[in-house]
């Protein structure tokens, strides 16, 4: 399509009058169909786009659908490092993020010289990183992890191992507490699951008392100390569906009560609220940056598109296809 590129994506995303003319879903559909592409949404995207994605899933769940894909396109309805991943993954396809500028404030606070000087503080550890990290952070990491599979990364390896854990702070903690295992952990956090309220939590379950807190390891210590539960996105999703309460106060971005929702619509889900009063639940804004019009502008023209240096791409891919063989390994 004769367009200039430099233009369109001047903001980030494409922008131009759509909506009123199309029925975006139907078109969506039309181009995916027709440009062998698929949509991989994370469980924190708004419901309209997790309801037209093929494949909605965890960070992990969703690398592994990169991985495996057979389509030409890959449109990665969540933020920046997830694409990046899929791009390493699947180094051939052309892989898509509708809005450029949908990062991560747990990536953000993970800066690449700042690591390296921490790792070459910490010689003899093994490194182990979130996936919620840039692609170059990947690429002085051993073992990359998600929060379905890091307690079993840690423990995959030998007790007396020395392990360099980034850069979730909340998530490292969480895991030391329960192996006991020797690690030094990066302080990093992610703002969406930093400010839960106690207090405001509390007061939600002297309203409801039935109500159950089941938290992301993210959260901070406080918050995990008054969850019956603590997993990633899919293992709240599995908890809240197999366990026998009515009511589940989520302590996670509410972008997975959709999900939870549409399995069992006769519970009660209530957002986990932060400390700042104007606000019921805590919105990861980088999440939300995709809409159906950006999906249907960015499969348009196949922008804005995620490149990575070849070498960038080979060394970021060991962690991530260790991570993913131990996963595999242990069943998760
Ligand atoms: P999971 O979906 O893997 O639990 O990760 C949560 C998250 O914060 C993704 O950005
Ligand atoms: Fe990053 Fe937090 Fe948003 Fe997840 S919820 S993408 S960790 S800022």
């Amino acid at each position: 399509m004769g367009v200039d590129k430099s233009k369109i994506l001047e903001n980030g995303y494409i922008d131009m009058p759509v909506e009123q003319l199309l029925d975006l879903r139907e078109e969506i559909k039309k181009l995916k169909r027709k440009k062998n592409a698929v949509i991989l949404a994370h469980y924190y995207e708004d419901a309209a786009v997790q309801d037209i994605a093929d494949y909605v899933g965890d960070s992990l769940d969703l690398s592994r659908k990169a991985a495996e894909t057979n389509a030409q396109i890959i449109v990665f309805a969540g933020v920046h490092f997830m694409a990046e991943t899929a791009k390493i993954l699947s180094p051939k396809k052309k892989v898509i993020l509708p809005h450029l500028k949908a990062g991560c404030s747990l990536a953000d606070s993970c800066p690449f010289n700042e690591f390296k000087k921490f790792i070459e503080r910490h010689a003899g550890h093994t490194i182990i990183s979130y996936i919620n990290t840039t692609a170059d952070i990947k690429t002085v990491t051993d073992i990359a992890c998600t929060s379905s599979n890091a307690m079993k990364i840690v423990q995959s390896l030998p007790e007396k191992e020395k392990i360099l854990f980034g850069p979730d702070k909340n998530l490292g903690e969480y895991i030391r507490k329960k192996t006991g295992r020797d690690m030094v952990i990066w302080n990093g956090h992610c703002h969406v699951h930093q400010q839960f309220s106690v207090e405001r939590i509390q007061g939600i379950v002297k309203k409801y008392p039935a109500a159950r807190i089941v938290a992301h390891p993210e959260c901070n210590q406080e918050i995990q100390e008054m969850a019956v539960y603590i997993g990633s996105t899919s293992q709240m999703l599995r908890f809240v569906q197999e366990d026998d309460g009515n009511i589940y106060i989520i302590a996670t971005e509410p972008g997975i009560i959709h999900q939870m929702k549409k399995s069992k619509p006769e519970k009660t889900y209530i957002p986990a609220p932060p400390e700042d009063r104007s606000k019921d639940s805590s919105i990861c804004e980088y999440m939300k940056m995709v809409d159906l019009k950006k999906l249907y502008l960015s499969l348009t023209y196949e922008l804005p598109e995620i490149t990575l240096e070849e070498e960038t791409i080979e060394k970021a891919a060991r962690p991530i296809h260790r991570m993913l063989e131990i996963s595999e390994k242990y069943g998760i």
